[in-house]
């Protein structure tokens, strides 16, 4: 039977949700790694995608500064690094150092990108809006890659573990 719930529990209920990682340049010229479910793909002509960063995030910072973000979806090698990106914030911390992230250049960008991805999304911010707690970027698009020979994460139990959908 269908009952009230709320939408945190909404989130629960649906998982496992998606996981990428958000990458940012830092002012020091360093990446900046931060966990991101509140993603979409909104439009394949042109390419153009979003995602919802809380207000207070440093990532939405230096997205809103530079105007460049790269979105990954990491693999399952790298599930741990990828849950302290999530409880960590970048505004003092070299994630990358801290978590042992193995990073590799994007040709074009300044922003490196985990090594362990199955999908980079290469993106300019076109706007973004206040949506409550939080700012959602919508972005255009401008190179994709992919690696299938990496296991996409996703996120269960709401947003407690990372693991593979199957
Ligand atoms: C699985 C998971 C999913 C998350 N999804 C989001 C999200 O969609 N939006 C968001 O603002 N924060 C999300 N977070 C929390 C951020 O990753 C966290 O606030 C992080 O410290 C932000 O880092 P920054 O300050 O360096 O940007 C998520 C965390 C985890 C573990």
């Amino acid at each position: 039977m269908m009952k009230k719930i709320n939408l945190p529990q909404a989130a629960n209920l649906t998982s496992p949700n998606p996981v990428t990682v958000v990458c940012t340049q830092k002012p020091d010229g360093t990446t900046n790694l931060a966990t991101v479910s509140w993603w979409t793909y909104l439009s394949f002509s042109p390419n153009m995608i979003a995602f919802a960063m809380a207000k207070t995030s440093f990532s939405g910072e230096m997205v809103r500064n530079n105007h460049n973000v790269i979105l990954t979806i990491p693999s399952a090698e790298i599930a741990d690094a990828v849950m302290g990106c999530g409880s960590t914030t970048g505004r003092n911390t070299d994630k990358t150092e801290k978590f042992d992230i193995a990073l590799m250049e994007v040709e074009e960008s300044a922003i490196k990108i985990p090594v362990h991805s199955r999908v980079a999304i290469v993106c300019s911010l076109k706007e973004y809006h206040e949506v409550g707690d939080h700012y959602l970027y919508i972005c255009n698009v401008k190179q994709v890659y992919g690696n299938e020979a990496e296991q996409a994460l996703f996120a269960w139990n709401g947003y407690s573990q990372l693991r593979p959908a199957k």
